[in-house]
């Protein structure tokens, strides 16, 4: 598979340029169909359109007129969510069947902002075709009249589309590379998982998601998921999953750039190992491993007793909520090891020995899985 870098990323290829010119013409021949002799006025949204809307209209076999304007919603990779018209119609559409030709829709704040221009325009009809949709990413009930291809919300380029204004002459659409590497550090309490983080995503970089770590911040800025969270942490009890898998998703969401996630401390059960797959493949993307850090809970309890000294975790601080924590591991997180064993993804790692040894068994693990 050819992977190619733009910037610091690696896109690889997602939609060839044969199946790119069979959607164009498909939806060229659905509009032909339904304005059934009548000319539009197709109206090119630019910048990212402009390939598609070339190829397009080069397939539409029938009399039609074209004009542009221009919007901008994103920097970089982010849509910012603000519309600006750069350029303006500049056509009286009164009277005409104007058809939107877009690359993208997926949050639909250009859309909304594309049906405010034409509201009262007097136009005979208007409808949207679109070459990408993402149904996951749309946050508007504005009527779509032509999808192309609908797809997950993942960072897309080429053929129209640009990452930071390069890469849209690219003949073929490109994805961020999903041969990511989102690797499960697994372990019990006090198996070393924070620690080794630390190292393993600067090494591959990676980003490190520590729900335990996110639930403390939000207890220390006293955010209302911090308190809900807190009796359960401080009893060593484990969080609800409903509460810890939003956060999780949230967390994930707020780095659509990255080239694979560490994470830490989730799954924690079944429940959420189960969430964790299907939110990740909704995103074309997957867990390629777990790596377990072992150890027997003696040493870990005696690490944690020890920690409990400086960190101010209150979960640290008493022997009885320590051994709680090891309760809660053995019944619901103990259950994953079977589960990633059955998908073929499970590693072990022994967690014993000084910080530099695991981290180089955790690095030997990792790169034997990478491949
Ligand atoms: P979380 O923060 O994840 O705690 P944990 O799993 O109990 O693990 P720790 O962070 O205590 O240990 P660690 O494996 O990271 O080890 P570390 O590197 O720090 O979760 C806390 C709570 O939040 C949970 O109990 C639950 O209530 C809630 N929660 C979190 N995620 C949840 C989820 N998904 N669902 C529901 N609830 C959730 O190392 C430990 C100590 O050992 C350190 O002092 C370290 O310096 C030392 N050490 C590390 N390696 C070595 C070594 N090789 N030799 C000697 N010492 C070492
Ligand atoms: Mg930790």
């Amino acid at each position: 598979m050819e992977i190619i870098k733009i910037r610091d990323k690696a896109f690889e290829p997602y939609v060839t340029a044969d199946e790119l010119q069979e959607i164009a013409e498909r939806l060229a021949s659905e509009v032909r169909t339904d304005l059934d002799g009548r000319v539009p006025l197709f109206v090119v949204v630019l910048n990212g359109a402009f390939m598609f809307a070339a190829d397009f209209i080069r397939h539409y076999n029938a009399d039609c007129e074209i004009s542009f304007v221009k919007m901008s919603s994103y920097q970089g990779m982010h849509s910012t969510g603000k519309v600006k018209q750069l350029i303006g119609l500049d056509v009286d559409v009164e009277g005409r069947d104007v058809v939107i030709l877009e690359d993208i829709i997926d949050t639909g704040n250009t859309l909304e902002e594309l049906y405010r221009i034409f509201e009262d325009k007097k136009v005979a009809s208007l409808r949207i075709a679109t070459l990408f949709f993402k149904p996951d990413a749309y946050k508007k009930t504005l009527k779509i009249d032509y999808v192309g291809k609908p797809i997950p919300n993942r960072f897309i380029l080429g053929y129209g589309l640009d990452f930071d204004g390069l890469a849209r002459n690219l003949p073929q659409v490109y994805q961020l590379n999903t041969s990511m590497t989102n690797i499960v550090l697994f372990g019990k309490p006090g198996a070393g998982k924070g620690t080794q983080a630390a190292f393993l995503k600067d090494k591959y970089n990676l980003v490190h998601i520590s729900t335990g770590d996110l639930f403390r911040y939000n207890i220390s800025n006293a955010t209302k998921l911090g308190k809900l969270a807190q009796s359960y942490i401080d009893r060593g009890d484990l969080v609800p999953d409903e509460v810890t898998i939003q956060m999780l998703q949230e967390e994930v969401e707020k780095n659509p750039e990255a080239e694979g996630f560490l994470f830490d401390g989730f799954p924690r059960t079944i429940a959420q190992a189960e969430a964790l797959d299907a939110f990740l493949e909704g995103k074309g993307m997957s867990i390629r491993a777990t790596v377990a850090l072992e150890a027997d809970d003696e040493v870990l309890v005696k690490r944690i007793v020890e920690r409990g000294k400086v960190s101010g975790r209150a979960d640290d601080q008493d022997e009885t909520k320590i051994r709680n924590r090891f309760v809660e591991y053995n019944e619901k997180t103990a259950p994953l090891m079977d589960y990633y064993k059955k998908q073929g993804k499970y590693h072990s790692v022994d967690g014993i020995g000084t910080i530099e040894e695991i981290t180089k068994r955790l690095s030997d693990t990792i790169d034997t899985i990478k491949g």
